[in-house]
């Protein structure tokens, strides 16, 4: 299977990482191709955890090459701690990794205007990972005050840096007096000083030098070569810029839509896509979430599962499996088969709930608004059916499953219209159902 991806069908954190790192085995290439150090994940080999935010899941099998791509917004700070943290851990990293020279490089006058317009511009915050992700797309998109890694090694590095320094500041000036007296910009005390990061930057572009390269040539050889490549969708498609719950969303496309963009491999190379969902819904930041249960039961779902943010740490908002949000993004992502996730965490439970429709204004809706008024106007119209009480972490076998188990996997697949390839009830690789 030349190309498969595996992408999220919620709102992010649907243990992808675990799926990436089972599937690396019967592939060559994988590869990161959008967001940042926005996204988390836990990979958990042979009882060892690790925890991984830029670079590919398949960092953890020597013949695997690891691939971050110019689609992606890079911290370099962030991706040479992950380095030296593997290499402590013992994860042989050097020329299995590959960081493209396209990929924007974050600045610390990204992390200030995450901040400030986390907190500013009326209506509910975003709740964005303030990791400057959303301001160093803009500058992309933008262009004029862009940095791309390649950027790093050219001889006007420093008069670039100085040069948007200088426009940063007046912008931020600007901000500081419309904003004067009447609120305070959180971020703007910090000094940007053109010399210190100019140094802090070719540090680490020294430091980086060995991973740099051409990913996306390197990439159109491999599909020349039919190479296995794996592409390891970040956050979920329910955050696509372009397609998700805006303006609660990422910025990038985080969807199946952004496989082609932000890697340059074309769309018909893709063979297989995964869809990834949790068997019940979760949420961090802000955005309307239907089916959360602000209650005892998202509270129990929040700490059997653990949910809390991996890179921000944010208790995660909590819900019943939402039907309708998923087939929306299972259709939007063009998936195959499906992967259900911590089923495991539903155990206990005397009834489960899973969203079918929603009341919109006192319409039964069956697809899932584009506006988020609507959005937050939906009442989820539930279907219940019976749960289980054992615990099934050490089951690796479909037919052991309870009857109750197998009954609401079954269901959602009827609902998506897509087989459940994979069922998860833990996070090491032996707590795994292939069906
Ligand atoms: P940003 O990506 O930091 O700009 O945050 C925008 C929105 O996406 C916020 O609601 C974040 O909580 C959410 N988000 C970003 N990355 C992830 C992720 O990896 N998992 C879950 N939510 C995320």
């Amino acid at each position: 299977m030349p190309g498969t991806a595996i992408i999220g069908l919620q709102w992010g954190d649907e243990a992808k990482g675990k799926i990436v790192d089972l599937l690396t085995e019967q592939h060559e290439i994988v590869v990161r191709y959008q967001g940042g150090a926005n996204a988390g994940h836990t990979v958990v080999v042979n009882g060892e955890k690790f925890k991984l935010s830029l670079i590919p899941s398949g960092i953890f099998r020597p013949h695997v090459q690891c691939v971050i791509a110019g689609g992606v917004v890079l911290s370099p700070a962030a991706v040479l701690q992950e380095i030296n943290s593997l290499l402590k851990q013992g994860i042989k990293i050097d020329s299995n990794l590959f960081i493209s020279n396209r990929a924007h490089v974050i600045f610390p006058w990204h992390h200030i205007t995450d901040r400030m317009f986390n907190n500013i511009g009326g209506g509910e915050p975003i709740g964005t990972t303030l990791r400057g992700i959303g301001p160093c797309y803009e500058d992309k998109v933008g262009r004029a005050l862009a940095v791309r890694v390649g950027d790093l090694y050219k001889p006007d590095f420093k008069k670039r840096i100085e040069h948007i320094i200088g426009v940063k500041d007046q912008l931020f000036l600007g901000l500081t007096n419309h904003c004067d007296n009447t609120m305070r910009i959180p971020g703007l005390d910090m000094e940007l000083d053109a010399e210190t990061i100019y140094k802090e930057y070719s540090n680490y572009a020294e430091q980086l030098r060995p991973y740099v390269a051409d990913t996306t040539n390197y990439l159109l050889d491999a599909v020349d070569a039919d190479k296995h490549i794996l592409f390891e969708g970040a956050q979920g498609s329910l955050l696509d810029i372009d397609h998700g719950t805006f303006p609660y969303v990422t910025s990038s496309n985080s969807s199946g839509t952004g496989i082609s963009s932000g890697s340059g491999v074309p769309p018909h190379f893709l063979k297989k896509i995964i869809g990834i969902a949790k068997a019940y819904t979760t949420r961090v930041g802000g955005g309307p979430c239907p089916t959360e249960q602000n209650n005892d039961i998202g509270k129990r779902i929040r700490d059997r599962g653990n949910e809390y943010g991996t890179v921000t740490k944010r208790p995660r908002r909590c819900g019943w499996f939402d039907a309708v949000a998923v087939r929306y993004s299972a259709r939007l992502s063009g998936i195959d088969t499906l992967s259900i996730m911590l089923l495991d965490v539903l155990s206990g439970f005397d009834f489960l709930q899973i969203c079918i429709a929603y009341e919109i204004d006192g319409q039964r809706i069956e697809y899932f608004p584009g506006d988020i008024d609507d959005l937050r106007k939906a009442v989820p119209i539930y279907e219940t059916l019976p749960g289980w009480q054992e615990e099934i972490t050490a089951i690796t076998k479909y037919e052991d499953l309870p009857v109750n188990a197998k009954q609401y996997i079954k269901r959602i697949a009827e609902l998506m219209g897509k087989p459940v390839e994979i069922v998860s009830v833990g996070p090491d690789r032996l707590q795994t159902i292939f069906l």
